[in-house]
């Protein structure tokens, strides 16, 4: 059975309360436990954290307990040279996820210190990236 982690930045929590009009509707639990639902032969796992080293933590920790990881690392995304060295540190693939398209934002929000390390990136299409990520990391 893969394992996978899945493991959300800052804010992330606040999912479908969020500013709706750009991250949408819905709750991120409520849509995990439809994915749970979906990939049976998963083994899914999910963590979030507003705190930079606590997904550094998570990051490592997966790179030894997991098959494939896909993170939304939020804001830290365009300022965290520390989470992109993190995947640069483990050896299974890390697949980058933005529910919006970030390149269609602010200048800012171009710059990631995580995709160059990261396997993929999916920025754009709203919960429906993390299907994506899961759906490849499971082939691969
Ligand atoms: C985000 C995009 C980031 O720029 C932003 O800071 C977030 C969420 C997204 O999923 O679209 O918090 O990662």
């Amino acid at each position: 059975m893969k394992r996978i982690h899945i493991i959300n930045g800052p804010n992330l929590n606040l999912l479908g309360k969020r500013e709706p009009e750009i991250y949408g509707n819905e709750g991120f639990e409520a849509y995990l436990l439809q994915l749970i639902q979906e990939f049976p032969d998963v083994k899914i796992d999910y963590f979030q954290s507003n705190v930079e080293g606590e997904l550094i933590n998570a990051i490592q920790s997966a790179g030894v307990n997991a098959d494939g990881v896909i993170l939304n690392p939020a804001g830290y995304t365009h300022t965290s040279v520390a989470i992109g060295d993190a995947i640069a540190a483990i050896k299974i693939p890390v697949v980058e996820v933005h529910l919006s398209n970030v390149h269609a934002r602010e200048e800012f929000r171009k710059i990631s210190h995580v995709s160059a390390k990261a396997k993929g990136t999916i920025s754009g299409l709203g919960l429906h990236g993390y299907v994506l990520a899961l759906q490849y990391l499971i082939k691969h």
